[in-house]
């Protein structure tokens, strides 16, 4: 089955790059939202970082026009029944998911990929409450969309080979690289980084080292691009907690076990940098 048009559910962080870099590989666009203010907001950030690709001279202005002109919004999920791919990426909560999935499955086409971006939830389980299993799986950006060349692709137990290529082929088109997981808890990137962020938030608990101290060490230390307490309010706290919580229920490991200060961070609204305040106040 070729693919012409992806429809992308969700336009907050995920959701405008998903749409961002689909637009740019040549794929026409409906991108979905249940708030207006969501998605205007949405395209304001992808013009912007169109802009900002322009002007560093790694997009011409010709085919950031033409991206621009490929993405449509709408407010009706219905209007995506003329996708040939669904990326889901909405809210990372399962209910969510399902409630939308079911909604939208009697508006696709029977050949139509759906996917889902979530970076922890089940695959399988999430197909299995679909009517086409073999044709879902996971479809993994990692945030910020535009600038990481990862793309996690994640086959559910009865997803089969020609999904899997055909969402494979979509990642080569986008110029990313995709890497292939299994349907296990967090999958790969995430069952890697997320103990390491958890065990950075231990670490402040315990008083081994401040903020800046961790950070600092992991990012001279280590080599990494932001330290661990920075990437934790990036991503969100809430997320790190949500895929923490899925760890440690899917693998029944005490090694997973959420750090209570992130539980408190989480309860307290410091959510990281969407919220204004987390490790570090951005107010
Ligand atoms: N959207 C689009 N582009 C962005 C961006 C954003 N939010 N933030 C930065 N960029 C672009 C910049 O425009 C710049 O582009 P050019 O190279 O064309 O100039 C480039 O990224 C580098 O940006 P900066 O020079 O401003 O800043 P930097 O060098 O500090 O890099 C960063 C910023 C790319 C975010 C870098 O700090 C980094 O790689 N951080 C780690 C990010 C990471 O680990 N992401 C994975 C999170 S885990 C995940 O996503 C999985 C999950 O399910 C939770």
């Amino acid at each position: 089955m070729t693919i012409e048009t992806v429809g992308v559910i969700g336009a907050g962080q995920m959701g405008n790059g998903i749409a961002h870099v689909m637009a740019l590989a040549g794929y026409r666009v409906l991108l979905t939202d249940v708030s207006q203010d969501a998605l205007d907001a949405a395209l304001v950030t992808i013009r912007g970082n169109l802009d900002r690709q322009v002007s560093r001279g790694k997009v011409s202005q010709e085919d950031c026009d033409a991206a621009l002109e490929r993405i449509t919004t709408t407010l009706t999920l219905s209007d995506l029944g003329a996708s040939d791919l669904v990326i889901e990426a909405a809210t990372e909560r399962e209910t969510v998911k399902q409630a939308i999935f079911e909604d939208l499955i009697p508006h696709l086409k029977p050949d139509t990929i759906l996917t889902s971006n979530t970076s922890s939830i089940s695959i399988t389980r999430l197909a299995s409450r679909t009517d086409r299993p073999e044709k879902f799986m996971g479809f993994h950006f990692m945030n910020p969309v535009p600038v990481m060349q990862l793309v996690e692709l994640i086959r559910g137990i009865a997803t089969d080979q020609a999904t899997f290529e055909a969402c494979q082929e979509v990642v080569a088109k986008l110029g990313k690289t995709s890497a292939s997981a299994e349907d296990f808890p967090a999958f790969i990137v995430n069952r890697i980084l997320m103990p390491m962020i958890n065990e950075a938030v231990y670490t402040l608990y315990e008083g081994v080292g401040s903020v800046k101290s961790i950070d600092e060490s992991m990012k001279l230390g280590a080599n990494h691009p932001m330290g661990p307490l920075e990437l934790a309010d990036f991503i969100g706290l809430d997320t790190c907690l949500a895929i923490m919580n899925v760890l440690h229920d899917g693998l029944a490991d005490t090694k997973y076990r959420p750090c209570p200060l992130l539980t408190k961070y989480v309860e307290a609204g410091w959510l990281g940098r969407k919220a204004g305040r987390g490790f570090y106040d951005y107010r």
